[in-house]
Protein backbone atom coordinates (compact mmCIF):
# COMPACT_ATOMS: atom_id res chain seq x y z
CA UNK A 1 0.00 0.00 0.00
CA UNK A 2 1.61 3.28 -1.01
CA UNK A 3 1.21 5.84 1.55
CA UNK A 4 1.35 10.26 1.53
CA UNK A 5 1.00 12.26 3.70
CA UNK A 6 0.92 16.07 3.46
CA UNK A 7 1.30 18.23 6.46
CA UNK A 8 1.61 21.69 7.34
CA UNK A 9 -1.13 23.41 5.07
CA UNK A 10 -1.88 26.80 5.88
CA UNK A 11 -5.00 26.68 4.26
CA UNK A 12 -6.72 23.77 3.04
CA UNK A 13 -9.72 24.92 0.82
CA UNK A 14 -12.31 23.02 -1.10
CA UNK A 15 -15.97 22.98 -2.10
CA UNK A 16 -17.91 19.66 -0.16
CA UNK A 17 -20.24 17.19 -1.40
CA UNK A 18 -20.61 15.69 -4.62
CA UNK A 19 -23.08 17.47 -6.74
CA UNK A 20 -23.01 20.82 -8.83
CA UNK A 21 -23.15 23.94 -6.41
CA UNK A 22 -26.14 26.60 -7.61
CA UNK A 23 -26.62 29.90 -5.99
CA UNK A 24 -25.32 30.22 -2.43
CA UNK A 25 -23.56 26.85 -2.17
CA UNK A 26 -21.49 28.24 -5.08
CA UNK A 27 -19.62 30.31 -2.56
CA UNK A 28 -19.09 28.27 0.55
CA UNK A 29 -15.88 26.87 0.78
CA UNK A 30 -14.76 24.58 3.70
CA UNK A 31 -11.90 26.42 4.99
CA UNK A 32 -9.65 24.11 7.54
CA UNK A 33 -6.08 25.99 8.63
CA UNK A 34 -2.90 24.17 9.97
CA UNK A 35 -4.46 20.83 7.83
CA UNK A 36 -2.76 17.62 6.75
CA UNK A 37 -4.27 15.16 4.41
CA UNK A 38 -3.22 11.16 4.76
CA UNK A 39 -3.56 9.73 2.09
CA UNK A 40 -3.71 5.57 0.87
CA UNK A 41 -3.52 3.86 -2.41
CA UNK A 42 -4.64 7.40 -4.07
CA UNK A 43 -7.46 7.66 -2.14
CA UNK A 44 -7.99 10.52 0.58
CA UNK A 45 -8.43 8.86 3.93
CA UNK A 46 -7.96 11.18 6.53
CA UNK A 47 -8.12 15.17 6.72
CA UNK A 48 -7.31 17.04 9.79
CA UNK A 49 -6.91 20.40 10.98
CA UNK A 50 -6.25 22.95 14.08
CA UNK A 51 -2.37 21.12 14.28
CA UNK A 52 -3.41 17.95 14.82
CA UNK A 53 -1.43 15.54 12.20
CA UNK A 54 -4.19 12.97 10.29
CA UNK A 55 -1.19 9.94 10.56
CA UNK A 56 1.80 9.71 12.25
CA UNK A 57 4.75 10.41 10.15
CA UNK A 58 6.87 7.56 10.83
CA UNK A 59 4.28 5.15 9.15
CA UNK A 60 3.75 6.51 5.84
CA UNK A 61 6.12 5.77 2.74
CA UNK A 62 6.72 9.62 1.72
CA UNK A 63 5.68 13.08 3.74
CA UNK A 64 5.25 16.19 1.99
CA UNK A 65 5.46 19.72 4.02
CA UNK A 66 3.18 22.33 2.36
CA UNK A 67 5.05 24.81 4.62
CA UNK A 68 1.85 26.90 5.39
CA UNK A 69 0.70 26.78 1.89
CA UNK A 70 -2.67 26.84 -0.05
CA UNK A 71 -4.34 23.05 -0.99
CA UNK A 72 -7.03 22.72 -3.11
CA UNK A 73 -8.50 19.86 -5.16
CA UNK A 74 -7.02 19.15 -8.56
CA UNK A 75 -8.70 22.14 -10.98
CA UNK A 76 -10.91 19.84 -13.00
CA UNK A 77 -11.13 21.50 -16.59
CA UNK A 78 -14.62 20.96 -18.66
CA UNK A 79 -14.30 21.52 -21.80
CA UNK A 80 -11.14 21.46 -24.20
CA UNK A 81 -10.93 20.37 -28.13
CA UNK A 82 -7.84 18.87 -26.86
CA UNK A 83 -6.66 17.21 -29.73
CA UNK A 84 -6.07 19.12 -33.35
CA UNK A 85 -3.62 19.06 -36.13
CA UNK A 86 -2.06 22.42 -36.69
CA UNK A 87 -2.48 25.91 -35.14
CA UNK A 88 -4.01 29.26 -36.32
CA UNK A 89 -1.73 32.00 -35.91
CA UNK A 90 -2.53 33.32 -39.48
CA UNK A 91 -5.93 34.31 -38.38
CA UNK A 92 -4.90 37.07 -35.95
CA UNK A 93 -3.74 39.49 -38.94
CA UNK A 94 -7.31 39.09 -40.94
CA UNK A 95 -8.39 39.93 -36.72
CA UNK A 96 -6.61 42.88 -36.37
CA UNK A 97 -8.17 43.93 -39.55
CA UNK A 98 -11.80 42.88 -38.57
CA UNK A 99 -12.89 39.92 -39.99
CA UNK A 100 -15.26 37.98 -36.92
CA UNK A 101 -14.89 34.47 -36.14
CA UNK A 102 -17.72 33.76 -38.23
CA UNK A 103 -16.49 35.99 -41.11
CA UNK A 104 -13.18 33.69 -41.37
CA UNK A 105 -15.31 30.38 -40.94
CA UNK A 106 -17.46 31.72 -43.58
CA UNK A 107 -14.78 32.70 -45.83
CA UNK A 108 -13.43 28.51 -45.80
CA UNK A 109 -10.50 29.09 -43.11
CA UNK A 110 -11.01 28.67 -39.03
CA UNK A 111 -12.35 25.26 -37.68
CA UNK A 112 -12.49 24.10 -41.26
CA UNK A 113 -8.64 24.79 -41.42
CA UNK A 114 -7.91 22.60 -38.61
CA UNK A 115 -10.45 20.28 -39.89
CA UNK A 116 -7.89 20.07 -43.27
CA UNK A 117 -4.90 19.75 -40.82
CA UNK A 118 -6.48 17.39 -38.47
CA UNK A 119 -6.76 15.04 -41.48
CA UNK A 120 -3.16 14.81 -42.74
CA UNK A 121 -2.24 14.41 -38.63
CA UNK A 122 -1.00 10.97 -38.50
CA UNK A 123 -2.43 8.90 -35.10
CA UNK A 124 1.28 9.22 -33.28
CA UNK A 125 1.65 12.85 -34.81
CA UNK A 126 -1.74 14.16 -32.58
CA UNK A 127 -0.89 11.60 -29.49
CA UNK A 128 2.87 13.49 -29.27
CA UNK A 129 1.60 16.94 -29.65
CA UNK A 130 -1.79 16.10 -27.22
CA UNK A 131 0.70 14.51 -24.80
CA UNK A 132 2.38 17.31 -23.93
CA UNK A 133 -1.13 19.82 -23.59
CA UNK A 134 -1.86 17.38 -21.08
CA UNK A 135 1.69 17.94 -19.28
CA UNK A 136 1.48 21.49 -19.18
CA UNK A 137 -2.17 21.13 -17.79
CA UNK A 138 -0.93 19.10 -15.54
CA UNK A 139 1.49 21.47 -14.38
CA UNK A 140 -0.36 24.24 -14.19
CA UNK A 141 -2.98 22.29 -11.44
CA UNK A 142 -5.43 20.14 -13.55
CA UNK A 143 -5.82 17.01 -12.75
CA UNK A 144 -8.90 15.69 -14.60
CA UNK A 145 -10.11 16.86 -18.44
CA UNK A 146 -13.03 16.61 -20.71
CA UNK A 147 -12.03 16.45 -24.70
CA UNK A 148 -13.66 16.74 -27.45
CA UNK A 149 -13.32 15.68 -30.72
CA UNK A 150 -14.98 17.91 -34.00
CA UNK A 151 -11.68 18.39 -36.45
CA UNK A 152 -12.61 15.05 -38.20
CA UNK A 153 -16.39 15.43 -38.74
CA UNK A 154 -15.80 12.22 -41.11
CA UNK A 155 -16.39 9.27 -38.87
CA UNK A 156 -13.09 7.80 -39.68
CA UNK A 157 -11.12 11.07 -38.22
CA UNK A 158 -13.37 11.64 -35.55
CA UNK A 159 -12.59 7.98 -34.17
CA UNK A 160 -8.76 8.72 -34.55
CA UNK A 161 -9.66 11.47 -32.46
CA UNK A 162 -10.94 9.63 -30.09
CA UNK A 163 -8.68 6.90 -29.92
CA UNK A 164 -5.97 9.32 -28.96
CA UNK A 165 -7.69 10.55 -26.13
CA UNK A 166 -8.46 6.90 -24.95
CA UNK A 167 -4.90 5.72 -25.55
CA UNK A 168 -3.77 8.92 -23.56
CA UNK A 169 -6.15 8.42 -20.49
CA UNK A 170 -4.09 4.58 -20.44
CA UNK A 171 -0.98 6.27 -20.71
CA UNK A 172 -0.93 9.84 -18.60
CA UNK A 173 -1.91 10.40 -15.03
CA UNK A 174 -4.79 12.76 -16.54
CA UNK A 175 -7.87 11.31 -16.08
CA UNK A 176 -9.81 11.97 -19.75
CA UNK A 177 -13.53 12.53 -20.41
CA UNK A 178 -14.41 12.01 -24.07
CA UNK A 179 -17.24 13.83 -25.86
CA UNK A 180 -17.81 13.13 -29.74
CA UNK A 181 -18.42 16.13 -31.11
CA UNK A 182 -19.34 15.51 -34.98
CA UNK A 183 -21.38 17.89 -35.28
CA UNK A 184 -19.02 21.32 -34.57
CA UNK A 185 -19.01 22.94 -38.16
CA UNK A 186 -20.55 22.47 -41.22
CA UNK A 187 -18.06 21.54 -44.04
CA UNK A 188 -18.66 23.08 -47.45
CA UNK A 189 -20.18 19.74 -49.31
CA UNK A 190 -23.19 19.50 -46.61
CA UNK A 191 -23.97 23.15 -46.73
CA UNK A 192 -27.49 23.81 -47.50
CA UNK A 193 -27.93 19.45 -45.91
CA UNK A 194 -27.48 20.01 -42.83
CA UNK A 195 -30.45 17.58 -41.70
CA UNK A 196 -28.78 15.29 -44.22
CA UNK A 197 -25.62 15.33 -41.72
CA UNK A 198 -27.41 15.40 -38.93
CA UNK A 199 -29.11 12.07 -40.07
CA UNK A 200 -25.59 10.56 -41.08
CA UNK A 201 -24.33 11.34 -36.94
CA UNK A 202 -27.15 9.43 -35.64
CA UNK A 203 -27.44 6.60 -38.16
CA UNK A 204 -23.54 5.85 -38.50
CA UNK A 205 -21.80 7.99 -36.44
CA UNK A 206 -23.21 7.74 -32.85
CA UNK A 207 -23.88 4.29 -32.95
CA UNK A 208 -19.81 3.02 -34.32
CA UNK A 209 -18.64 5.47 -31.09
CA UNK A 210 -21.13 4.33 -28.39
CA UNK A 211 -20.20 1.14 -29.55
CA UNK A 212 -16.86 0.73 -29.01
CA UNK A 213 -17.58 2.95 -25.81
CA UNK A 214 -14.90 5.52 -27.48
CA UNK A 215 -17.06 8.99 -25.69
CA UNK A 216 -19.60 9.36 -22.72
CA UNK A 217 -20.73 12.70 -23.69
CA UNK A 218 -21.74 14.22 -27.08
CA UNK A 219 -22.05 17.77 -28.13
CA UNK A 220 -23.13 20.11 -30.87
CA UNK A 221 -22.56 23.48 -31.76
CA UNK A 222 -25.76 25.38 -31.78
CA UNK A 223 -25.14 28.76 -33.76
CA UNK A 224 -25.71 31.17 -36.71
CA UNK A 225 -24.35 29.16 -39.84
CA UNK A 226 -23.92 26.22 -37.76
CA UNK A 227 -26.59 23.88 -36.73
CA UNK A 228 -30.07 25.76 -35.64
CA UNK A 229 -32.02 24.74 -32.35
CA UNK A 230 -34.29 21.88 -34.45
CA UNK A 231 -31.41 20.08 -35.93
CA UNK A 232 -29.69 20.05 -32.65
CA UNK A 233 -32.75 18.96 -30.56
CA UNK A 234 -32.78 15.84 -33.07
CA UNK A 235 -29.39 15.03 -33.06
CA UNK A 236 -29.29 15.58 -28.83
CA UNK A 237 -32.61 13.55 -28.71
CA UNK A 238 -31.22 10.31 -30.67
CA UNK A 239 -27.49 10.44 -28.85
CA UNK A 240 -29.60 10.19 -25.31
CA UNK A 241 -31.63 7.24 -26.74
CA UNK A 242 -28.08 5.42 -26.99
CA UNK A 243 -26.93 6.46 -23.86
CA UNK A 244 -25.03 9.96 -24.53
CA UNK A 245 -24.76 12.35 -21.61
CA UNK A 246 -25.87 15.88 -23.55
CA UNK A 247 -23.76 19.35 -24.14
CA UNK A 248 -23.73 22.08 -26.35
CA UNK A 249 -21.96 25.06 -27.17
CA UNK A 250 -24.87 27.42 -27.11
CA UNK A 251 -25.36 31.31 -27.45
CA UNK A 252 -21.31 31.58 -27.88
CA UNK A 253 -21.79 34.43 -30.53
CA UNK A 254 -25.55 34.31 -31.80
CA UNK A 255 -28.68 33.31 -29.49
CA UNK A 256 -30.45 31.05 -31.50
CA UNK A 257 -32.21 28.85 -29.06
CA UNK A 258 -29.50 26.36 -28.17
CA UNK A 259 -29.52 27.25 -24.27
CA UNK A 260 -33.11 27.40 -23.80
CA UNK A 261 -33.11 23.77 -25.57
CA UNK A 262 -29.98 22.43 -23.31
CA UNK A 263 -32.36 23.65 -20.02
CA UNK A 264 -35.36 21.76 -21.88
CA UNK A 265 -33.55 18.74 -22.96
CA UNK A 266 -32.02 18.62 -18.78
CA UNK A 267 -28.63 18.73 -20.84
CA UNK A 268 -25.26 18.07 -18.01
CA UNK A 269 -24.15 21.42 -19.36
CA UNK A 270 -24.19 24.03 -21.88
CA UNK A 271 -21.21 26.05 -22.63
CA UNK A 272 -20.14 29.50 -23.67
CA UNK A 273 -23.31 31.69 -23.28
CA UNK A 274 -21.89 34.36 -24.16
CA UNK A 275 -24.69 36.04 -25.44
CA UNK A 276 -27.39 33.96 -23.32
CA UNK A 277 -31.14 35.71 -23.03
CA UNK A 278 -32.75 35.96 -19.65
CA UNK A 279 -35.07 33.14 -21.19
CA UNK A 280 -31.85 30.86 -21.62
CA UNK A 281 -30.99 31.34 -17.76
CA UNK A 282 -34.62 30.46 -17.08
CA UNK A 283 -34.33 27.20 -18.69
CA UNK A 284 -31.07 26.38 -17.54
CA UNK A 285 -31.96 27.32 -13.84
CA UNK A 286 -35.11 25.09 -14.60
CA UNK A 287 -33.42 22.05 -16.25
CA UNK A 288 -30.32 22.12 -13.90
CA UNK A 289 -27.99 22.76 -16.02
CA UNK A 290 -24.33 23.24 -15.52
CA UNK A 291 -23.59 26.75 -17.23
CA UNK A 292 -19.74 25.61 -18.34
CA UNK A 293 -18.62 29.20 -18.99
CA UNK A 294 -15.30 30.18 -21.31
CA UNK A 295 -13.88 33.55 -20.27
CA UNK A 296 -10.89 33.54 -22.13
CA UNK A 297 -12.31 32.30 -25.17
CA UNK A 298 -14.46 36.28 -24.62
CA UNK A 299 -11.22 37.64 -24.05
CA UNK A 300 -9.55 36.10 -27.21
CA UNK A 301 -12.42 37.59 -29.67
CA UNK A 302 -12.41 40.44 -27.52
CA UNK A 303 -16.64 39.44 -26.85
CA UNK A 304 -18.17 40.56 -24.01
CA UNK A 305 -18.78 38.36 -20.92
CA UNK A 306 -21.49 36.05 -19.49
CA UNK A 307 -23.59 37.29 -17.52
CA UNK A 308 -21.76 35.24 -14.56
CA UNK A 309 -23.37 37.00 -11.78
CA UNK A 310 -26.83 36.48 -12.67
CA UNK A 311 -26.96 32.75 -13.20
CA UNK A 312 -25.51 32.23 -9.89
CA UNK A 313 -28.60 34.51 -8.56
CA UNK A 314 -31.01 32.44 -10.37
CA UNK A 315 -28.88 29.50 -8.62
CA UNK A 316 -27.84 28.08 -11.68
CA UNK A 317 -24.35 25.88 -11.00
CA UNK A 318 -21.44 27.98 -12.85
CA UNK A 319 -18.22 26.49 -13.92
CA UNK A 320 -15.51 27.73 -15.78
CA UNK A 321 -12.95 25.89 -18.65
CA UNK A 322 -10.51 27.33 -20.95
CA UNK A 323 -11.82 26.04 -24.43
CA UNK A 324 -8.81 25.31 -25.07
CA UNK A 325 -8.23 25.17 -29.07
CA UNK A 326 -6.28 26.67 -32.09
CA UNK A 327 -8.82 29.09 -33.19
CA UNK A 328 -11.17 31.01 -29.91
CA UNK A 329 -8.66 29.92 -27.35
CA UNK A 330 -5.32 28.78 -27.61
CA UNK A 331 -4.55 29.14 -24.27
CA UNK A 332 -5.09 25.66 -21.71
CA UNK A 333 -4.41 27.91 -18.88
CA UNK A 334 -6.68 27.59 -16.39
CA UNK A 335 -5.47 29.66 -13.82
CA UNK A 336 -5.84 32.99 -16.43
CA UNK A 337 -9.46 31.73 -16.49
CA UNK A 338 -9.69 31.91 -12.85
CA UNK A 339 -8.63 35.68 -13.30
CA UNK A 340 -11.09 36.25 -15.64
CA UNK A 341 -13.80 34.87 -13.24
CA UNK A 342 -13.01 37.25 -10.79
CA UNK A 343 -12.20 40.87 -12.83
CA UNK A 344 -14.94 39.87 -15.69
CA UNK A 345 -17.63 38.04 -14.04
CA UNK A 346 -17.04 39.36 -10.28
CA UNK A 347 -17.37 36.07 -8.83
CA UNK A 348 -15.77 35.58 -5.53
CA UNK A 349 -12.84 33.15 -4.92
CA UNK A 350 -15.05 30.92 -3.38
CA UNK A 351 -17.34 30.84 -6.46
CA UNK A 352 -14.73 30.66 -8.37
CA UNK A 353 -12.96 27.34 -6.74
CA UNK A 354 -16.86 25.93 -6.90
CA UNK A 355 -16.29 26.39 -10.65
CA UNK A 356 -12.92 24.70 -10.91
CA UNK A 357 -13.93 22.01 -9.00
CA UNK A 358 -16.76 20.16 -8.09
CA UNK A 359 -19.19 21.90 -10.87
CA UNK A 360 -17.04 21.17 -13.76
CA UNK A 361 -16.30 17.24 -12.50
CA UNK A 362 -20.36 17.07 -12.31
CA UNK A 363 -20.88 18.32 -15.60
CA UNK A 364 -18.74 16.02 -16.93
CA UNK A 365 -19.99 12.59 -14.63
CA UNK A 366 -17.18 12.75 -12.39
CA UNK A 367 -18.07 14.52 -8.98
CA UNK A 368 -18.39 11.66 -6.84
CA UNK A 369 -15.05 11.15 -7.62
CA UNK A 370 -13.63 14.46 -7.56
CA UNK A 371 -13.85 18.07 -7.09
CA UNK A 372 -13.79 18.17 -3.34
CA UNK A 373 -11.43 17.31 -0.73
CA UNK A 374 -13.54 14.74 1.29
CA UNK A 375 -11.85 11.00 2.97
CA UNK A 376 -13.07 8.76 0.52
CA UNK A 377 -12.55 10.56 -2.75
CA UNK A 378 -9.52 10.27 -5.17
CA UNK A 379 -6.36 12.36 -3.65
CA UNK A 380 -6.13 14.70 -6.71
CA UNK A 381 -4.73 18.13 -4.97
CA UNK A 382 -2.53 20.88 -5.96
CA UNK A 383 -0.37 22.78 -3.35
CA UNK A 384 -0.24 25.79 -4.66
CA UNK A 385 2.56 29.05 -3.86
CA UNK A 386 0.09 31.23 -2.39
CA UNK A 387 -1.44 31.57 1.17
CA UNK A 388 -5.28 31.66 -0.32
CA UNK A 389 -7.55 31.04 -3.56
CA UNK A 390 -7.79 34.94 -3.34
CA UNK A 391 -4.27 35.10 -4.15
CA UNK A 392 -5.14 33.27 -6.90
CA UNK A 393 -7.19 35.39 -8.33
CA UNK A 394 -5.52 38.33 -8.22
CA UNK A 395 -2.19 37.16 -9.51
CA UNK A 396 -2.05 36.58 -13.25
CA UNK A 397 0.75 35.16 -16.45
CA UNK A 398 2.43 33.52 -13.38
CA UNK A 399 1.90 29.60 -12.81
CA UNK A 400 1.65 29.60 -8.73
CA UNK A 401 0.72 25.58 -9.13
CA UNK A 402 3.86 24.33 -6.90
CA UNK A 403 2.90 20.74 -6.80
CA UNK A 404 0.46 18.67 -8.56
CA UNK A 405 -0.43 15.51 -7.04
CA UNK A 406 -2.75 12.64 -8.95
CA UNK A 407 -4.43 10.32 -7.37
CA UNK A 408 -1.71 10.33 -4.45
CA UNK A 409 1.30 10.58 -7.10
CA UNK A 410 3.34 13.64 -6.93
CA UNK A 411 3.38 14.38 -10.42
O1 LIG B 1 -15.73 26.44 -28.51
N1 LIG B 1 -17.29 27.19 -31.20
C1 LIG B 1 -16.89 26.14 -31.59
N2 LIG B 1 -15.81 25.52 -31.20
C2 LIG B 1 -14.71 26.14 -30.54
C3 LIG B 1 -13.81 26.83 -31.48
C4 LIG B 1 -13.14 25.88 -32.33
C5 LIG B 1 -12.19 26.53 -33.28
O2 LIG B 1 -12.28 27.72 -33.57
O3 LIG B 1 -11.32 25.77 -33.74
C6 LIG B 1 -15.18 27.02 -29.43
O4 LIG B 1 -15.00 28.24 -29.42
FE1 LIG C 1 -15.60 24.91 -27.39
Amino acid sequence: MATLLIKNIGCLQTPVGSFAHGGASQGENLKLYDASVYIEDGIIRKISADGALAHSEDDVDTVVDAEGRLVTPGLVEGHTHLVFGGYRQNEIPLKLKGAGYLDILRAGGGILDTVRKTREATFQELYDKTEGFLDEMMGLGVTTAEAKSGYGIDLETEVKLLEVLKKLNEDHPMDIVSTFMPAHVVLPEWKGREAEFIKLCIDEMMPYVKERNLAEYIDIFTEDSVFDKEQSRIYLEEARKLGFGLKIHADEIESIGGSVLAGEMKAASAEHLIVINEEGMQSLAKGGTVAMLLPATSFYLGATFAPARRMVELGIPVAMASDFNPGSCPSLNLQFVMNLGYLKYRLTPEEILTAVTINPACAIGRGHLVGTLEEGKQADLVIWDAPNVEMLCYRFGSNLALQTIKKGILV
